[in-house]
């Protein structure tokens, strides 16, 4: 490999950590400035905020007018969870997994709600499990684009428009940036920290007329707590989808929702959104083609995420150190990068293969990954030398 140059430019923001990920373009702490505070959730000022949040993710979304949206504790996870915990146990559940967070969500069904009537579909970092055997005629549950593995799922197309079962997806690093199939799901979940560079602490669930139908048919047979309470006496509480909110949410955080809302809807809503993924996307594959010493972790072009990108090292060399090495050898190099103000966060996750995670979502600029992509080859081949006379 020739040995590159420093350099010339960084990113003008280094921000390519997957969650929270990079603010929108231009955000400053002034963005909160009309934040309702030091008020009640329940007054109208505070209400009509939390109603503004639905209202504006239900347009860019082009949800369908018959599902309802809710803001719910816990950001993502909260979602995922409340959903599962209120939705699962009256048929068998086919679980999918191909990493870390389909496996959490996989092990809370099987080990915390005990379900017995579960099959379980896995693949290794890198793969999908094989879509084609999964039965819809029970619930299903996915995680639409694998954070961790930077593997998601090509599209919608293995998912029957009708079926029995509910089909539950954890979208929340794909809601906004990749097209999602509204007529095959029944319940998508995401929170605010992730495509649209928002403030964690509160999810989104986002519920089919089926997905409510179930809720106020099927009564779980383990106990649920207050901040899983969707159904009070067999009825759907219908302020939910109006913005009251089940315990108190954090309107800074509704007020920095809003913010990156209406930025979306600036750049030309989901379709902007999804182009600016897109565009970012390309720089980093164009690059990866051309270098040796990186490939995506994901096997299949089609299954390659275009927000949470994971690239393994794929150097010969690379291949013959303990994973522990590797995992230094990641470490040391993301490391240098932040200490060089070049690049934040872009270790893999701590349960994939060694290896880097960068995020090309709709937040991050095109030019900040551009200038990016250089350094990481000149970080590597120091580094690759002085590991190797080490
Ligand atoms: C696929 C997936 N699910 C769930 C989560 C958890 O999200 P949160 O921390 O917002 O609850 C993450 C976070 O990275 C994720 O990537």
């Amino acid at each position: 490999m020739d040995s590159p140059t420093k350099p010339p430019r960084k990113p003008v923001r280094p921000f390519f950590s997957s969650g929270p990920c990079a603010k929108r373009p231009g955000w400053s702490i002034e963005a909160l400035n009309q934040a309702c505070l030091g008020r009640s959730h329940r007054s109208k000022a505070g209400k009509a905020k939390l109603a503004e949040v639905l209202e504006r993710s239900r347009n860019l979304l082009r949800l369908p007018p018959d599902w309802r949206l809710a803001i719910v504790p816990g950001s993502d996870t909260g979602a995922v969870e409340l959903a599962l915990w209120s939705l699962l146990g009256s048929r068998g559940v086919d679980m999918l997994a191909w990493e870390s967070f389909g496996k959490s969500w996989m092990s809370d069904v099987v080990q915390q709600l005990r379900l017995t009537d579960v099959r379980r579909f896995e693949a290794p970092y890198g793969r999908l499990p094989d879509l084609s055997e999964i039965d819809f005629t029970r619930d299903v549950v996915f995680t639409w684009n694998g954070t961790t593995s930077g593997v998601r799922v090509p599209n919608g197309n293995w998912i029957p428009a009708s079926h029995d079962g509910l089909v539950i997806t954890d979208a929340t690093s794909a809601a906004f940036v990749m097209p999602l199939p509204w007529d095959r799901l029944d319940v998508v979940t995401w929170s605010w920290q992730k495509a649209l560079g928002g403030e964690a602490a509160h999810g989104i669930l986002a519920l089919s007329p089926r997905a409510i139908h179930r809720l106020e048919i099927h009564t779980p047979t383990w106990p649920m707590p207050k901040l899983f309470q969707l159904v009070a006496k067999g009825k759907i509480n219908e302020g939910l989808f109006q913005g009251e909110t089940i315990n108190t949410p954090s309107l800074l955080a509704v007020e920095d929702a809003l913010d990156s809302l209406r930025w979306a809807e600036s750049v030309g809503g989901q379709a902007g959104l999804i182009r600016r993924t897109d565009a970012n996307f390309t720089v980093v594959a164009n690059w990866v083609a051309k270098t040796p010493w990186v490939e995506f972790l994901a096997e299949d072009p089609a299954t390659r995420s275009t927000t949470s990108v994971c690239l393994k090292i794929a150097d010969s060399w690379f291949a013959t150190l303990a994973v522990d090495q590797q995992s230094k050898f990641v470490t040391d190099f993301a490391d240098r990068l932040e200490k060089l103000g070049v690049a934040f966060d872009i270790a893999g996750h701590r349960d994939a293969p060694p290896g880097l995670r960068i995020w090309a979502g709709a937040t991050v600029e095109k030019e900040d990954l551009e200038a990016l992509l250089p350094w990481l080859d000149w970080i590597y081949a120091q580094q690759r030398i002085a590991a190797a006379v080490s």
